[in-house]
């Protein structure tokens, strides 16, 4: 008999349950929700980033339902070929001006629109220059683009100097950071780095995932947040998370919008999105342009939650953004935390080692605009009576 080759797979598994760190998938039982029932259980879920609670608007399930019907359910093919529908360029043309650049391009994710981009741009005579914490797409990108990449400690723009100014003159650069870093919620030293990349003529890019429909005027992201339009070369941003659909996107000039239809992988090489998911996207610019009070609510909730967690005596960390996380230490005690509140009633996942540091793990909460004052009230509460019993406060 064939003796199974993949049995190392099972070793490893294995480990991770002597280590209390193999986790099961969570299953919502119906659609995503601020309170929803998660394998069976009626939970408060702090664990979506379902920002403006948009995954379940009317508005865009008409309009998903309208493209379903008179456009079918799929593409059929990449964009370069036969995949690139009237509603993807109207898609791209509207997330141009939302974003005040020139153009944008669509990839089938965040993920693919970051790793995409930045293999693409980049080769390997090249440098980047990375937060320490960047997200796991930018990590995947740099090491395609087989560019030397170069690590600054998490927000450190005096770091970053050092390395740039040790980088030959002429050597192409590219300094790169998450605007909200998805796993603290703390905002990227953009305009830091922003004066860097001008003073050392770097190429400037930021992956906004987080700040999407969060942060800057109608949701536009940290480059509005803080003034920095025209500063910043490479603009990524989601689709997926506060707008409630699919898909990522990169803003910028035509110049590069144009290269990157030629030259970027995911693009060129994967099917493109079916034409309710451009028409949701298409939606949600509609109800961010027009419905501010999703956004009013995120932060009033964003600030109400933190507010309480803090005067529990949690460890929240720096997050100025509506993830907050509560830092307790080792792996296998934010796996019990998380599972605790799970038993009493809410779903806030453990982060452990190697998402963050080995003595950060965490449980992560990110509130919504869909949550009631209640829940959250309701999910404070379940905090306090945890973490009193686990030792954390
Ligand atoms: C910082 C950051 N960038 C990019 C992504 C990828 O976005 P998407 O989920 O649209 O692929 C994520 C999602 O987890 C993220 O947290």
């Amino acid at each position: 008999m064939r003796s199974n080759p993949l049995a190392y797979l099972d070793a490893e598994l294995n480990a991770l349950r002597e280590q209390g760190l193999f986790r099961p998938l969570r299953v919502l039982d119906g659609e995503q929700a601020a309170h929803t029932s998660i394998d069976h259980r009626s939970v408060v879920n702090l664990s979506s980033n379902n920002y403006l609670g948009f995954t379940s608007h009317p508005r865009l399930r008409e309009r998903a339902l309208e493209a379903l019907t008179s456009l079918g359910v799929g593409t059929g093919s990449v964009r370069t070929i036969a995949g690139t529908m009237q509603i993807h360029m109207e898609l791209e043309r509207r997330l141009a001006a939302f974003k005040h650049t020139e153009a944008t391009v669509v990839f089938q994710s965040g993920f693919a629109a970051n790793a995409g981009t930045v293999a693409a741009i980049l080769g390997r005579d090249d440098v980047i220059v990375s937060d320490e914490l960047n997200h796991a797409s930018i990590i995947d990108g740099a090491r395609l683009s087989r560019a030397t990449i170069k690590v600054f400690p998490h927000r450190d723009a005096g770091a970053a100097r050092k390395i740039l100014q040790e980088i030959p003159k002429g050597q192409r650069a590219l300094l790169i950071t998450d605007g909200v870093f998805s796993m603290d919620g703390d905002l990227g030293a953009l305009p830091e780095l922003c004066d860097l990349a001008d003073e050392f003529g770097c190429i400037m890019m930021v992956d906004d995932a987080h700040a999407s429909g969060v942060f800057g005027a109608q949701g536009r992201g940290t480059v509005d947040h803080f003034g920095l339009h025209g500063r910043v070369d490479v603009q990524v941003g989601t689709l997926s998370k506060a707008l409630g659909a699919l898909g990522g996107y990169v803003a910028g000039s035509r110049s590069l919008i144009e290269f990157l239809y030629r030259r970027a992988r995911p693009f060129l090489f994967s099917t493109s999105h079916p034409p309710s998911v451009a028409a949701t996207c298409l939606a949600a610019l509609d109800v961010l342009e027009t419905e501010p009070q999703w956004m009013e609510r995120l932060w009033q909730n964003t600030r109400f939650f933190k507010a309480g967690l803090g005067a529990l005596g949690f460890n929240t960390g720096t997050s100025e953004s509506p993830i907050t996380p509560v830092i307790v230490g080792e792996s296998s005690r934010a796996v019990r935390l998380s599972d605790r509140l799970f038993e009493e009633g809410v779903f806030a996942q453990g982060i452990t080692f190697p998402t963050v540091a080995r003595d950060k793990a965490r449980v992560r909460t990110i509130v919504t605009a869909s949550h009631t004052q209640a829940e959250l009230q309701f999910a404070l509460d379940a905090f306090r009576k945890v973490g009193i019993e686990l030792g954390i406060i």
